[in-house]
């Protein structure tokens, strides 16, 4: 399994998205509530790009004329005929049993662990010492 740096958390605070591509595949990485879960950009019904729908909450009935919403910014409505999916899961909300998105696995790691690359070059010690900088070879 390879592993891709996305972006810095604080470049998609909660309530937004960024889609990607990695490996010839666009992904959608999402923030909702501080979680971060990533779909496939393609709707499982007719392809579209998924991860440019909206992002919605589900409504609960009330009595008549009634509504609540509920679950607000955890689905994605696909642009094209507005079937919705949960996005933690991928799970479609119009045929549950059948359709589903897919999704990836996401993880929010520190940067410093992530950029290290395969060549380390040679260091050496500095100090400083009555006010000169003191190399230590
Ligand atoms: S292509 Fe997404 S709902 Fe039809």
């Amino acid at each position: 399994m390879k592993r891709y740096v996305v972006a810095a958390v604080p470049e998609i605070p909660p309530g937004t998205h960024k889609i990607i591509e990695v490996s010839g595949r666009e992904v959608g990485v999402f923030n909702v509530n501080g979680a971060f879960y990533a779909l496939l950009n393609r709707c499982p019904h007719g392809g579209a790009a998924l991860c440019k729908g909206t992002v919605v909450g589900l409504v609960r009935p009330g009595g008549v004329g009634e509504y609540e919403l509920i679950r607000k910014g955890e689905f994605l409505r696909c642009p094209w005929h507005g079937w919705e999916f949960e996005i933690s899961s991928g799970q479609s909300y119009c045929d549950p049993t059948k359709v589903k998105a897919r999704k990836f696995d996401v993880a929010v790691e520190r940067g410093d662990d992530l950029v290290k690359g395969p060549y380390v070059a040679e260091t050496y010690n500095v100090a400083i010492e009555n006010d000169y900088v003191v190399l230590t070879l």
